[in-house]
């Protein structure tokens, strides 16, 4: 958490880390080292900590306008930060804001240029994207390339991302693109239509990943 506080220039706006991340996210960490030690992980997954999955509705992350969901006309080539919302288990609106790993980076893009490796089924209409928003080298929230509108460049180490090429890494240490979450509209709600489809930051196996979300559909299912 000192890293991001220090090194994420775009999010000075303390307030959305302390609100957001706070003392329950190291529990969310703790929990998820706990996750990745084990074959057989034994934790206390709760809705806030899950990570998003199919349901989940994208609401804003900026304080200025925390749990507002998220509309196509709030988006654009710089990045808008999201967490899922899903529900707990009497159905009520929970924000999986508790593990630092859910957190999302969403963009759209004029028509033509989300191409593949972009998985174009889990985008809407080929112009809306989401990621996760930890770089996959050291864990960092990932911004908005201030040079280049559409891109995304990380503050600790210049990683580089292009999130229209599937978040493909473009420049910098990071060892994998950044995970694309499944996405269409609802309404006018953006919502996931399941977990990432690729290892998010804190995996180094594909299976890891893909094991912890058959435990997280066990648990919360
Ligand atoms: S944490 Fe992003 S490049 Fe190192």
């Amino acid at each position: 958490m000192t890293r991001y506080r220090k090194q994420d220039p775009e999010l000075t706006r303390r307030k959305f880390i302390n609100a957001a991340m706070g003392g329950a996210a190291a529990v969310g960490t703790l929990s998820l080292v706990s996750a990745l030690g084990s074959a057989k992980p034994v934790f206390r997954l709760t809705p806030a900590l899950a990570p998003p999955m199919a349901g989940d509705v994208l609401v804003h992350a900026d304080p200025s306008r925390y749990g507002e969901p998220v509309k196509v006309s709030d988006l654009g080539l710089q990045l808008v930060r999201a967490w899922p919302q899903g529900k707990d288990k009497n159905g009520d609106p929970v924000i999986r804001d508790q593990d630092p790993t859910s957190v999302l980076a969403i963009f759209k893009y004029p028509a033509g240029q989300v191409q593949e490796p972009t998985d174009l089924n889990a985008t809407i209409d080929g112009q809306i994207v989401a990621y996760g928003d930890r770089c996959m080298h050291a864990g960092c929230n990932v911004g908005n390339n201030d040079q280049q509108p559409g891109l995304m460049n990380c503050p600790c180490h210049s990683g580089q991302y292009d999130p229209k090429l599937g978040g493909k890494v473009i420049g910098g240490p990071p060892p994998a693109p950044l995970p694309q979450l499944p996405i269409k509209m609802d309404g006018d709600k953006i919502v996931a239509t399941g977990f990432f489809l690729s290892r998010p930051y804190g995996y180094t196996k594909e299976e890891d990943w893909k094991a912890y979300t058959e435990q997280v559909k066990e648990v919360l299912g």
